[in-house]
């Protein structure tokens, strides 16, 4: 048995499937990855600085420019074919959630809707200073690829910088964000882990959590991330998202039509 077959028997046998993502499924949208190296005005700085609360209060110009160009990045970007396979997976009559480190919108603009963003998203900037939540006007600026400084909006209660709605180094992920994960792993047969470097904690522990649930962990990326002392219950699909998990989904379908 191939480890596409592999794959998809675990899948067909699945009720609920849980896809943990990473910034490789909207690599294919023109998103970069976080290991891509940073260009133009960032060039030079680690992402790892530029996401820390002390990296904006130091430059609160240089890191809101940055999350200005990404959301801008975003709201240009399209759902590629990895974030519609898995849509479409929902489809099969299998429950599909997404726990996803991105903060784009892309999974939601192609249609899932149980999708978790356990760093935050683009779209809920924050008072720095009151935390409250704020509403941006639209974007009277548009940043270039190269970057600019951007000084930071003002809170309307209490006048403080307005700060990206992202999880930082350091920081505390979302409220009840881990607790809704990990009630998901616990209760999914199958954990499919899409397009990130595993080293970000707490999310780089989904596929052990599992494991220890004797789950079955699909692997998908365009590095073999090769496959453990599980290989019962691992299996590594090397390839690009948007082939990977469209092969699956057709793969998928195909055996549905057939029960
Ligand atoms: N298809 C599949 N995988 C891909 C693709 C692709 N087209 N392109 C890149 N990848 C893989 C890379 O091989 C890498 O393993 O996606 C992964 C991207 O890794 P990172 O850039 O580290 O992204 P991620 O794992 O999501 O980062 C986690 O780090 O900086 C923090 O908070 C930030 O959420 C982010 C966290
Ligand atoms: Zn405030």
């Amino acid at each position: 048995m191939t480890d596409y077959e592999q794959a998809v028997k675990a899948l067909i046998e699945a009720k609920k499937i849980v896809v943990s993502t990473g910034a490789g499924i909207s690599q294919e949208s023109g998103i970069p990855t976080y290991r891509d190296g940073l260009t133009g005005l960032w060039a030079g700085h680690n992402p790892q600085y530029l996401e820390t609360a002390n990296a904006f209060r130091e430059n609160p110009q240089l890191v809101w420019g940055w999350y200005l160009w990404r959301r801008q990045q975003v709201a240009r970007a399209k759902p590629n074919a990895g974030h519609i396979a898995l849509h479409q997976m929902a489809t099969l009559g299998r429950k599909v959630s997404i726990i996803t480190q991105n903060i784009d919108d892309l999974h939601e603009k192609a249609g899932s809707k149980e999708v978790l963003h356990l760093h935050g998203s683009l779209a809920t900037p924050q008072c720095f200073a009151c935390h409250r939540p704020a509403v941006l006007a639209a974007d009277n600026v548009q940043v270039t690829d190269f970057g600019a400084l951007i000084e930071p909006p003002r809170c309307k209660k209490c006048n403080g910088k307005l700060r990206p709605g992202v999880v930082w180094y350091g920081e505390e992920l979302p409220k009840g964000a881990w607790k809704t994960a990990m009630s998901l792993i616990k209760d999914c047969d199958v954990l499919v882990s899409v397009g990130t470097s595993g080293i970000v904690t707490p999310a780089s522990d989904l596929p052990d959590i599992a494991f220890g649930l004797y789950k079955t962990v699909i692997h998908v990326n365009t590095i073999d991330q090769g496959v453990g002392e599980h290989e019962l219950n691992e299996i590594s699909l090397v390839g690009k998202a948007t082939e990977v998990l469209t092969r699956l989904y057709s793969m998928m379908s195909k055996e549905v039509q057939t029960q």
